[in-house]
């Protein structure tokens, strides 16, 4: 073989490993953008539905800003639209790629100065900045091991990259007792999920003040439902979102795992198109993950009583349904409870939140987890929980207040479960 084409064979294999296509960030713009007529929102969706074009953040109310990122390549064209149409718009960054190296180099800065790796020891304490997963795992396994009175960890199954997918359960023991079910982490980008999740496990653990939450309501914690994913996030690409399975045919990777899940599956806000952000996958539950989350859930379906799912952000309390505009029939209790949350969420720093339906406040997107949970595993209440943002996700300064104002909400959750089903 000549040289010729041993470097073309070199040069195939590359191009072949390499096919998975992300929106370059250098030069990516940021922009922050408000609608003020249904017409230029029903505009702006249409031009979300682009490779070049990530959406953090889009709601259906007027005058709520968006949040889109748009590649070098496009952004000048993107931009005269939003003119031509008179859309208000600024841009928060003309270079996206920078902003994500901070974000990753003020991390790692909060992680050598951590007491947590500083005193070289294991704790409950929660994190003070973003972990990587096996971070997480030292944690979930250190809590199993010194609070194993009121703690036990389980996996649910394994990640397609053959993660462990942990579910942390806080009981005071005893059988059949009304359980409310948390997981975060189903997106890959959005941090600060995971982060929250443990932080109400660690309230839930060390606080001793916080021993009535589990006394006559059990609570199960799954802080990472897409780890691949979220090592992708730190490793390689900060906006991944869907899972890191291979598609057959295609050399885009993933399914958003929050499209995947098999109630109206398919029919409204989901792609059949790999590449897309928002691929539902190839049939309902493709995904060892959703899998293993339906499986689990199945199996304990007679006691979840309420699901909170955490997502970020936009800071929206979110109840069924996505896949349409007409309201479930406990509406008026989804709401009631929702609106005691975001009152107690408020109290500490005055964070607010609105509430209301998926496809109503944010948009119709059809095979949601939040709609599966309620609709088909039979879950009385069902949230999705949309937490603060920052540029991307809040700077670690921020994990705690967070953790520590949803945790209030929390409570309310549990609160009402105790009243309603115990006794
Ligand atoms: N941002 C979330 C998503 O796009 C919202 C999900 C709301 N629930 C739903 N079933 N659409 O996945
Ligand atoms: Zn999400």
């Amino acid at each position: 073989m000549n040289m010729f084409y041993f470097i073309l064979i070199i040069f195939i294999i590359a191009a072949g490993s390499n096919g998975e296509y992300h929106p370059p960030l250098k030069g990516m713009q940021y922009f922050s953008i408000t609608c003020k007529t249904p017409e230029q929102l029903s505009l702006l969706r249409s031009l979300t539905n682009n490779p070049n074009v990530l959406t953090l953040k889009l709601s259906q109310i007027l005058g709520e800003s968006a949040d889109i990122l748009v590649t070098a390549d496009e952004s000048s064209q993107f931009k005269n639209i939003l003119l031509l149409y008179k859309i208000d718009h600024t841009i928060i960054t003309d270079d996206v790629e920078h902003v994500v190296h901070e974000e990753a180099l003020k991390n790692n800065i909060v992680r050598m100065q951590s007491s947590r790796i500083t005193l070289n020891k294991l704790s409950a304490e929660p994190f003070d900045y973003y972990p990587r997963y096996h971070e997480m795992e030292e944690y979930i396994t250190f809590l199993a091991k010194n609070y194993s009175e009121i703690v036990s960890v389980d996996s649910i199954g394994t990640s397609f990259q053959n993660r462990t997918l942990y579910v942390i359960k806080i009981s005071s023991g005893g059988d059949n007792k009304p359980q409310i079910l948390i997981d975060a982490g189903i997106h890959a980008r959005e941090w600060i999920a995971p982060s929250t999740a443990l932080y109400a496990v660690h309230q839930l653990v060390t606080n001793q003040s916080n021993t009535y939450l589990y006394k006559n309501v059990d609570w199960l914690i799954i802080p990472s439902l897409n780890p691949d994913g979220y090592e992708y996030t730190h490793s390689n690409y900060r906006f991944w979102r869907k899972t890191r399975s291979i598609n057959k045919g295609s050399t885009c990777i993933g399914t958003d795992a929050n499209r995947n899940f098999d109630l109206k599956w398919m029919t409204v806000g989901a792609s059949s198109n790999p590449c897309s952000e928002t691929y539902g996958g190839p049939k309902p539950f493709s995904e060892v993950e959703t899998l293993a989350l339906k499986d689990y859930v199945m199996a304990n379906n007679k006691t979840i009583k309420a699901y909170l799912t955490l997502h970020s952000y936009g800071q929206y309390l979110l109840h069924p349904w996505g896949y349409t505009s007409d309201l479930p029939e406990n509406e008026p209790e989804l709401r009631s409870v929702a609106e005691r949350a975001a009152a107690a969420l408020a109290a500490p720093f005055g964070t607010r939140y609105t509430i209301g339906s998926s496809t109503n406040v944010l948009y119709a997107a059809a095979g949601g987890s939040d709609d599966w949970l309620m609709g088909v595993a039979g879950a009385n209440l069902s949230y999705t929980v949309e937490l603060p943002g920052g540029r991307f996700d809040p700077p670690p300064s921020r994990i705690e207040f967070v953790g520590i104002e949803t945790f209030e909400a929390f409570k309310v959750f549990q609160e009402y479960i105790e009243k309603t089903f115990v006794n």
